[in-house]
């Protein structure tokens, strides 16, 4: 059956690098047709039109059609997969209120043209920042869509983590497994490596250096998005396109055996998360849902990055609800 899938953003960096894998068929495999739906604001929307032009001159076998539009309501409607990537960005002298602001005025109309219109199985992606908080405020205005259809993106994170940790201890990426990104995707976020195996064995354990897991690998990780402004004059655009398939892919078709993987879910009051806020946490996938992973110990290190990266999703969620954003 040809599945719906509808971005926004469509005319962006991230767009052009993630609308024809899609229509290759990585996001949802080899036997799923799709229909894409661009969504853009109005002076974009003739650039997604050339963006469109491109994918129709790509022959694409399991493309079925593609519709351009500036309206909300048309592009989710009957929507399976929205991806949204759209978001409007930090820009001089604006003020962490005045972009939670700025979002609300995007976020907030796409929740309801997704709740008025999206198919009973919507899944729903964000990736546009801030990432955590703008799942919390289209998950507010879709109150007939269950809470665990919205999630946001920290799988970037979480492949950042795995290559620098396969990189530190000379192993191949595919060796390294139950890799958990925590918290909000910003520079607070907690990539925590005492519940990873590499080649099965501890990952912790197998680096055994606190100072550089303290001050090499979570800064690097954490700031990485950062470092890859100051080196492209861009923010990420491909890896962070290729971690959106990954996210999608991994919800549809499940984690492997003996893995899991990051995901900012709605948070269902575990690991002292506070019940609500969208937030990055282990979950195993299969036959299509998420959950996340249950009893792991968290030690003191960990416990103290987590909290303070739940505090800054307290504190957004506090500014999105003055805002009356949730
Ligand atoms: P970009 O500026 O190249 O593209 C954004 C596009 O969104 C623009 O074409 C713009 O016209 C469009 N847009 C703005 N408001 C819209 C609306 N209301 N409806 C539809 N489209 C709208 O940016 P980009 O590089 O593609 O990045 C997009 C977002 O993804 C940014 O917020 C960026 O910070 C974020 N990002 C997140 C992660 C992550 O890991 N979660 C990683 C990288 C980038
Ligand atoms: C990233 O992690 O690369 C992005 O979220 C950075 C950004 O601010 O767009």
């Amino acid at each position: 059956m040809t599945v719906n899938v509808t971005v926004t953003g469509a005319a962006g960096q991230i767009g052009y690098a993630l609308l024809f894998r899609i229509a290759s068929g990585q996001l949802l495999g080899p036997d799923t047709p799709v229909r894409l739906r661009l969504l853009e604001i109005s002076p974009a929307v003739k650039a997604a039109e050339g963006t469109a032009m491109e994918l129709n001159d790509s022959a694409f076998p399991l493309l079925e059609g593609i519709d351009v539009t500036d309206d909300a309501k048309r592009a989710f409607d009957g929507t399976n997969v929205a991806l949204l990537v759209g978001a409007r960005p930090r820009t001089k002298g604006m003020e962490r209120g005045d972009l939670l602001e700025a979002n609300g005025g995007i976020f907030k109309p796409q929740g309801e043209a997704i709740n008025a219109g999206a198919a009973s199985d919507v899944r729903v992606l964000v990736v546009g920042n801030p990432a955590n908080t703008n799942a919390l405020i289209a998950k507010s205005h879709a109150p007939d869509v269950p809470a665990e259809r919205f999630t946001a993106m920290t799988r970037l994170d979480h492949n950042r983590a795995i290559a620098q940790l396969s990189k530190r201890l000379d192993a191949a990426v595919a060796d390294v497994k139950k890799m958990t990104i925590w918290g909000n995707h910003s520079a607070t976020q907690y990539p925590d490596i005492f519940h990873a195996e590499v080649a099965g064995q501890n990952a912790a354990q197998a680096v055994n250096d606190a100072d550089w897991l303290r001050d090499t690998f979570i800064p690097t990780v954490a700031k990485r998005g950062a470092a890859i402004i100051e080196a492209r004059g861009a923010s990420s655009a491909a890896s962070a396109a290729s971690a959106a398939i990954d996210h999608v892919h991994t919800w549809v078709h499940g984690t492997s055996e003996g893995d899991w993987t990051s995901m900012a879910v709605v948070s269902d009051g575990s690991y002292g998360v506070p019940e609500g806020l969208v937030s990055s946490f282990p979950v195993v996938c299969k036959d299509g849902k998420w959950e996340i992973v249950q009893g792991l110990e968290i030690n003191q290190f960990s416990r103290d990055r987590i909290d303070a990266s739940v505090r800054e999703l307290e504190e957004e969620r506090e500014a999105v609800r003055q805002l009356g954003l949730v």
